[in-house]
């Protein structure tokens, strides 16, 4: 039986009158048939993401007024989605013309398809005052989350109608792996619908709220027919790569990625009570004999963090509870409080908390609260509150290789740094901050690293020794020998 116009439009195929010129492949044609207002397509390379976003931005030139979108963070990537569009835009319309200054395709019926890029979060402006039925999002963990949310407002209809919709696609690694893992990950299964609503700041500043709904569609080399018969050894190359790389890109598994800083972290639940192989536990009533710290890292459009710790008599640091100055569902967004109300909150919160009432903290802050700019320091702030802080140690590279030590597995397999369960902003933003692409030892400062910045500066006032290796096995000869030394009945 021949396929109606109907089916072609719904499964996204593309044909020009006589023949087929681009035919989804059953994951693509699942990506495509969905009615959420925002889908993610991907989870790890060659499933065929690019290809379906910029086929997917065809489907409503017919409508003179229709405009589309289509992102990548830099012009050189975009060049790429470009050489797909030329390859079949001309055969759907043989009239329609590339612009090459503009970045735009015009079809004949008026409609527009603009490619672009958002080097900074500040271009995310060149798109202010206008409007896109379409929004397309290529490789969104290397966007920020301020990118898509302000894109979000920009998601309106440019006529009479018209569909507005965003779609995005993605590999595991990236600045904004946290972010999209948080909105589109974590909160459902793949293939499951999410409502939520969402707050949009449109450009005369007013706010409105939104129900969006949204899915994640995931899609695997495997999933990509065309890629596994054009070049079947694609999928040996990326099983060739290094263990994180393989694991993001191959399996799609957004536990571990390209990049990320603490490739130690482990989150295990099956683990919360005995503490083996997972940093997250289960919160405990902390004795009061302990020694206790309280770490804190100012903001004030940026999130601001205070941190609570108990160190047991072995050196273990508990994370047990956190004050973080971010909007809700607004992921790196300060909630401009001033200082002194921020202290006045953590004093009741030290005179009335159950894990904090009645100890005695040793506070350590940021350096930066020791500045001047106009009237009083944030520490002076912090100080008439009865809320005292010594300068944080600011030697990053050194405070990170304490961050490092305390995340580290030991021979028993525990590390000597555990968080509580309930200090969720850790286990968000801690995981997900980025190695610096030019300087590997050192975290990427465009992420949301407050609450690490922080940790660190606890980390460097409670320095812990390096980890000790466990003893040389004595029936080995030659330590640097594997198994093969171990008498065959040990093994
Ligand atoms: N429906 C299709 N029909 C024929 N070829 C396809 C189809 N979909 C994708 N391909 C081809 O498979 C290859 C990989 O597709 P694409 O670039 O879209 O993958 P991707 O998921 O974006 O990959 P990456 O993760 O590397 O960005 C390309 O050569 C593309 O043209
Ligand atoms: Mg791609």
């Amino acid at each position: 039986m021949s396929k109606t116009i109907y089916d072609r439009y719904q499964t996204g195929e593309i044909y020009d009158g006589k023949r087929a010129v681009w035919v989804p492949q059953p994951r693509q044609e699942e990506f495509m048939r969905r009615t959420e207002d925002e889908v993610l397509f991907g989870g790890a390379a060659g499933g065929g993401k690019s290809d379906a976003l910029v086929i997917e931005a065809l489907r409503q030139i017919k409508m003179p007024w229709y405009k589309g979108l289509i992102l990548r963070r830099t012009y050189p990537q975009l060049k790429e989605l470009i050489g797909k569009s030329r390859l079949f835009y001309p055969q759907i319309d043989p009239k329609a013309e590339f612009n090459k200054t503009e970045h735009t395709w015009y079809f004949s019926s008026g409609a527009q398809i603009i490619f672009g890029s958002m080097n900074n979060e500040d271009a995310k402006y060149n798109y202010q005052g206008q409007a896109y039925d379409y929004i397309a999002f290529d490789e969104l963990t290397q966007f920020t989350f301020p990118m898509y949310d302000y894109l979000r407002s920009r998601n309106r209809p440019n006529g009479p109608g018209m569909r507005c919709y965003m779609r995005a696609s993605a590999n595991p690694g990236g600045i904004g792996h946290g972010w999209v893992k948080d909105m589109f990950i974590t909160p459902a299964p793949p293939m499951t619908r999410m409502l939520k609503e969402v707050v949009v700041e449109n450009d005369d500043g007013s706010v409105e709220t939104r129900r969006m709904s949204r899915i994640f569609v995931p899609s695997k080399v495997k999933d990509n027919h065309a890629l596994m018969r054009n070049d079947p050894n694609y999928i040996f190359r990326l099983a060739a790569m290094s263990e994180a790389e393989k694991k993001a890109l191959l399996d799609g598994d957004w536990d571990s990625y390209i990049g990320q800083f603490f490739g130690e972290w482990k989150n295990d639940p099956d683990h919360y009570r005995d503490h083996v192989h997972t940093h997250v536990i289960e919160p405990f009533d902390p004795p009061e004999h302990w020694r206790y710290y309280r770490s804190f890292d100012w903001g004030f459009r940026k999130p601001f963090s205070c941190g609570w710790w108990a160190v047991d008599r072995d050196g273990v640091a508990y994370r047990i509870y956190e004050f973080y100055g971010c909007k809700r569902d607004r992921p790196d967004t300060g909630v401009e409080l001033n200082a002194s109300e921020v202290f006045a909150e953590i004093a009741k919160l030290e005179r009335t908390h159950p894990y904090l009432r009645g100890r005695e903290f040793i506070g350590v802050a940021d350096p930066a609260c020791w500045n001047r700019q106009t009237g009083k320091s944030v520490y002076q702030e912090a100080a008439e509150q009865g809320v005292v802080f010594t300068k944080g140690d600011n030697e990053r590279v050194a405070g990170w290789i304490q961050c490092h030590e305390r995340l580290k597995f030991g021979p028993d397999g525990r590390a000597r740094v555990r968080i509580f369960k309930t200090c969720r902003d850790f286990i968000r933003t801690v995981p997900a901050v980025m190695a610096d692409e030019h300087h590997a030892e050192d975290v990427d400062t465009t992420g949301e690293d407050h609450i690490a910045d922080e940790f660190r500066y606890f980390c460097m006032r409670n320095p812990c020794a390096p980890m000790k290796r466990p003893p040389p096995d004595p029936r080995r000869k030659n330590p640097a020998h594997t198994y093969l030394d171990v008498p065959i009945e040990d093994l």
